[in-house]
């Protein structure tokens, strides 16, 4: 065993994509020198070209595409791997040591290539809200011309945040081009973060919403297409054609054959239902429990509230001997079932009453059930016809519909309230995230939800509001530009963010009281930042070449254990929010993150005793400094010591 380097910086995907041909074809990967005379994998497109016999199309044929000047530059830029970083702030973080959220700082397209490792498969829903391009719109440069080895030099260096923010006006003759290359590459490296079931939802308006369908159909295969939601926000009547005020979210699937093969079924709660729950319990108990006095106070109190209910919801209008709200529905079928048409006897005379000329509803069994749980009400005798008793309760969801009518104004109030007018214009409305991802993760209250254009984080907030609705423990990571703001509080957006999650958190705890002790309020921030070692400030290839050798004062000055811990984290793959304890283990610091699946010790000198005491504790991973062994005997030691005392642990250095 020798140690071995971590690569630290982002993965190549060129080289993710080369796997996953060989996977397919094994035959076509071969060998190649690359520009500068260094052996690659590469692959032979004779031999796949063969592979796919006439399906195949070359040069100048035509072919049904979605096509702009800077597309394969925005693809490479995708592709490209980085040598940055997360840096954690524990000062801008809420419950740093336990929460499973995260904020992020930065640009997302370096954000999504850092993720890749740890996140890859992973992320139940993304859901984002990308600049509309509507000609006023900034939107980031990201240098798309430069070659792999000048992008990733100037991504090594210190960077303003945001000082590469650009205006894109309908003047600049690229317009369309620019927004679709942003897009691009961010919607690559997004889908690879989505679990097989995964789902992403991208509002747009009409600007580009036409470009968008096209990219997104290209990205994620027009199969996945799923809805194209129009939500009617707000509307001018001095318009000239329209009234105008129309946004929209496209859905798509990351596998929709999938969806479709485990029966998925997206629903949300039907509106209203919790208005009509609370009048019913206030009746029942001003009725003192009586059911009739009960169904007339209820039913005044939802004429009150009648225009706003749909009739699958007011027509439950009674309630029963347990304040359980129902309607009485007919048992007959709609349909003719020759196979259901059975006797039902009366209770009291024992007779059969009349058997509808359809049928029944339901199978004699089930319809034996109903009777027993006295959920069949029979009339004075088997003349009258008797109903069934159907609870609200049990039909209360309903599928979403893809179109509807809501105003915006209610998302601004929300931020106003909390955050004081005019902070971010636009925020989105929790109540419609909560809608659109409660109904998709209904199922699955571990889902891990994704905004890589966070803006204030109503994202954040709704996953928020969605745990505390229905004690889900659904974790968000939100990605934001410290994009400057000209407000008197708050310098960057991202601070804006930060601040309304903070915020939000305080007043949801409270609301929640002790039922909201086990709620995630908290998150983790971290900023996208320049490498943590002084020795990469050059291309990938050169990375992965520096060798064991004495890498003195590897680290930048400034940097911090947890800093490095980060660095290695992602590196390694491994979760962003896992719990780190602080050691000392013989003199020296240790962080041990999840129990030990991995121990982290990047102080200098680190005798051998020290390694022996990391060993024995058997830790899944174990990285150490490079330059903390004084000298090349001191690592080979380390490598015998973990050879003998724990064989099983990966041993690396940084
Ligand atoms: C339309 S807003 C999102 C609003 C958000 N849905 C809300 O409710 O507050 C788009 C956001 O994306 C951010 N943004 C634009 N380009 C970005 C980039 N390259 N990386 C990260 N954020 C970016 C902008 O700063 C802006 O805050």
């Amino acid at each position: 065993m020798t140690v071995e380097k971590l690569k630290m910086h982002s993965p190549d995907l060129t080289e993710r994509n080369i796997d996953r041909i060989a996977e397919l074809f094994p035959t076509v990967v071969t060998e190649a020198r690359d520009a500068n005379g260094t052996p690659v994998r590469a692959i032979d497109f004779d031999l796949l070209r063969q592979e796919l016999s006439d399906h195949a199309v070359d040069g100048p044929q035509e072919r049904y595409q979605l096509d702009w000047p800077g597309k394969r530059a925005a693809a490479f830029a995708a592709n490209a791997p980085i040598a940055k970083t997360l840096r954690p702030v524990r000062e801008e973080s809420v419950e740093f040591d336990t929460t499973k959220n995260l904020f992020i700082e930065g640009d997302n397209l370096e954000a999504l290539k850092l993720l890749q490792e740890s996140y890859l498969g992973k992320v139940n829903v993304i859901y984002i809200d990308p600049p509309y391009n509507t000609g006023n719109d900034f939107v980031y440069a990201d240098d798309f011309a430069e070659s792999n080895a000048d992008y990733l030099m100037r991504s090594g260096q210190k960077s303003e945040a945001g000082d590469r923010l650009v205006a894109n006006t309908e003047a600049n003759g690229r317009f369309h081009s620019d927004w679709l290359s942003m897009m691009y590459s961010r919607l690559k490296l997004a889908r690879g973060l989505l679990t097989d079931d995964g789902v992403m939802i991208v509002a747009i308006d009409d600007h580009e919403h036409a470009t968008l369908r096209l990219l997104l159909d290209q990205v994620l295969g027009a199969e996945n297409f799923i809805a194209n939601v129009t939500w009617q926000g707000s509307g001018k009547n001095d318009a000239r054609y329209t009234a105008g005020g129309v946004d929209y979210m496209l859905i798509y699937a990351r596998n929709e054959r999938l969806l479709r093969s485990r029966d998925t079924r997206w629903k949300e709660p039907k509106p209203g239902i919790d208005e009509v729950e609370a009048v019913a319990r206030s009746a029942w108990q001003q009725s003192g429990a009586d059911p009739e006095k009960a169904t007339t106070i209820f039913r005044s109190g939802v004429r009150a509230i009648r225009a706003d209910l749909e009739p699958a919801v007011f027509r439950y209008d009674q309630i029963d001997d347990q304040g359980r709200v129902f309607q009485a529905g007919d048992p007959a079928s709609p349909n003719p079932r020759p196979n259901l048409m059975y006797e039902v006897l009366h209770p009291k005379t024992g007779k059969a009453v009349s058997t509808p000329t359809n049928g029944w509803r339901y199978s004699p069994e089930t319809m034996n059930e109903l009777i027993t749980q006295g959920r069949v009400l029979f009339g004075p005798d088997e003349t009258t016809s008797p109903r069934i008793k159907r609870f609200l309760a049990e039909q209360s969801d309903r599928v979403p519909y893809p179109t509807f009518t809501q105003s915006r104004m209610p998302g601004t109030k929300k931020l106003d309230d909390l955050l004081g007018a005019d902070v971010f214009d636009y925020p989105k409305d929790t109540a419609v995230l909560t809608r659109w991802i409660g109904a998709i993760t209904r199922d699955n209250p571990h889902a891990v939800i994704l905004d890589f254009f966070a803006g204030s984080g109503s994202t954040g907030h709704a996953v928020m509001e969605l745990n505390a609705a229905d004690g889900g423990h659904r974790r968000y990571i939100l990605v934001q530009l410290g994009e400057a703001v000209d407000h008197p509080g708050y310098d960057t957006i991202a601070d804006i963010a930060r601040e309304r999650l903070r915020r939000a958190g305080v007043q949801m705890k409270q609301q929640a009281g002790l039922q909201g002790a086990d709620l995630d309020f908290g998150f983790r921030s971290l900023h996208v930042a320049t490498t943590n070692m002084a020795d990469t400030l050059a291309t990938a290839d050169d990375l992965v070449q520096i060798a064991l050798s004495a890498a003195v004062d590897s680290v930048k000055p400034g940097r911090t254990d947890e800093d490095l811990l980060f660095q290695v984290l992602l590196d390694w793959g491994l979760d962003l929010t896992e719990p780190i304890a602080v050691e000392e283990v013989g003199t020296r610091r240790v962080l041990s993150v999840a129990d030990d699946a991995l121990i982290a010790c990047f102080a200098d000198e680190v005798a051998d005793r020290v390694v022996r005491a990391i060993a024995a504790r058997h830790p899944l991973r174990a990285v150490f400094l490079d330059a903390g062994f004084a000298t090349d005997a001191a690592r080979i030691n380390a490598e015998q010591i973990f050879r003998e005392v724990s064989p099983e642990t990966e041993v690396r250095a940084i």
